[in-house]
């Protein structure tokens, strides 16, 4: 077994109650993984006593041990649209994505994206994704062949979207319904893979083709749903002129059975009280996406809100309306959008949003979201040394909350100096832009 000695944070899964209660914090521990599961999770002291050899172990106690991030929702691609200036949601749509989108007709770009998103993804620490490709099945077929290789843990979907969009990027009810089912025959629950049935948002599906998205999601047992919803004024108002017959947004989708503890909404950021509630009653999660949200303009999510109603929520980038891969940057997002509603994000909330608390979320958290023996080793080596601002602030930190406020308020993907997959450390195969420093 691998054993690694150093300061280790995480959540343990086995106390209720709000997040600041359930860190847990060794000053001195030791992780110890083999056969890609976390097999020892102690004080190394303890450890020590009770007769374990730390003699093997790598020592370092400079560095900070975490959970891997998961992003519950980011679009493989729309790595090249990030960035894009002076839009709000749908004119973003038009002028930028969807002919980014296009571009994946082509075989090639579409397979160099997936092996390079999936790099970046772990270059960023992030270990698993909830992941939205494009209308092309190859680009779902590559996105897969690319987590695999990687060994991580990938949700993903083909977009299902049959009208309001170019030409080239529709597909049918029928080709939705052929494509998703072939896909799901071949790659849902395949190793660490799952598949999520993904209608981009009500805006781009006919009613036959929600019709289809809800029937797969009877057909087959385990699959997730992840969507859009209520992200942008202006989407709401045009969505409720193609559905005159729904109530509100999040009744589009429920009239489709597009609803449940396995669907995954993105954004939410405009729900009246009684979506809030008929999420609640679904345990249905949502994806917190600041910084798209704050880059789109769309609007500053009521997370205080949505805790209190009890509906879980997890931490997401929305690449590329989102501006970086880097879930320790949505952190920081993300308590700028609740500062300006008076609400102080703790660091301990922010980290849970990304690791443990998305486990919940995306109905992983057999698998992954904390260091405790039995979940997959997809870890963390973070080092805020790396980033010398950051260090210079770091002296100051009295405790594990006040440093982890340092990271998610000051650090990006330079502090963490190395990820580990299912307990294989990543980086030596990683394509130059991504290769981590051998440090
Ligand atoms: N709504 C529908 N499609 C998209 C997308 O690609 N990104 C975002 N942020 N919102 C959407
Ligand atoms: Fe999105």
């Amino acid at each position: 077994q691998t054993l690694l000695r150093s300061r280790i944070v995480h959540f343990r899964d086995d106390i209720a109650g709000p997040p600041d209660s359930a860190l847990e914090y060794f000053e001195d521990g030791v992780i110890g993984f083999a056969d890609g599961h976390i097999t020892l999770l102690d004080d190394a002291r303890r450890a020590a006593k009770q007769g374990l050899d730390l003699s093997t172990a790598e020592h370092r106690p400079d560095a900070l041990i975490s959970c891997g991030f998961i992003d519950a929702h980011v679009h493989a691609p729309q790595l090249a649209v990030m960035g894009s200036y002076g839009e709000k949601l749908l004119d973003w749509l038009q002028k930028y994505t969807f002919p980014a989108e296009l571009r994946f007709a082509d075989e090639e770009i579409s397979r160099q994206n997936a092996d390079f998103f999936i790099d970046a993804l772990l270059a960023h620490g992030t270990t698993s994704a909830m992941v939205f490709t494009t209308s092309f099945a190859h680009s779902t077929e590559h996105l897969f062949e690319a987590a695999q290789r990687a060994g991580m843990r990938l949700i993903a979907g083909k977009v299902l979207m049959d009208c309001n969009a170019p030409d080239a990027l529709l597909d049918t009810p029928e080709r939705a319904l052929r494509e998703s089912a072939a896909l799901i025959e071949k790659w849902h629950g395949r190793g660490r893979l799952g598949y999520a049935v993904t209608p981009r948002f009500a805006g781009t599906s006919s009613r036959a083709q929600l019709t289809v998205a809800g029937q797969l999601l009877r057909n087959y047992p385990d699959l997730w749903l992840q969507t859009h919803l209520s992200e942008n004024r202006d989407e709401i108002a045009w969505t409720a002129t193609l559905f005159p017959e729904a109530s509100d947004y999040l009744n589009i989708y429920e009239r489709y059975g597009l609803h449940g503890e396995r669907s995954v909404y993105a954004h939410c950021i405009h729900l009246t009280a009684s979506e809030q509630q008929r999420l609640t009653d679904a345990g249905a999660a949502v994806a917190f996406c600041p910084s798209s949200n704050l880059f789109l303009g769309s609007g500053l999510l009521e997370l205080q809100q949505l805790r209190e109603r009890g509906i879980p929520v997890a931490l997401a980038t929305d690449v590329g309306a989102g501006t970086g891969l880097c879930q320790l940057q949505s952190m920081g997002e993300a308590y700028k959008v609740c500062q300006l509603q008076d609400y102080a994000l703790g660091a301990a909330e922010a980290f849970y949003m990304a690791t443990l608390g998305a486990a919940r979320a995306l109905h992983l958290e057999r698998y992954i979201g904390n260091l405790a023996p039995g979940k997959e080793a997809d870890l963390l080596l973070l080092n805020g040394s790396r980033v010398p601002l950051l260090r210079e602030r770091l002296r100051h930190c009295r405790n594990i909350r006040e440093e982890l406020f340092a990271y998610m308020s000051m650090g990006d993907e330079r502090i963490i100096e190395r990820a580990y997959v299912s307990g294989v450390a990543i980086g030596k195969s990683a394509r130059p832009g991504y290769r981590q420093s051998s440090d």
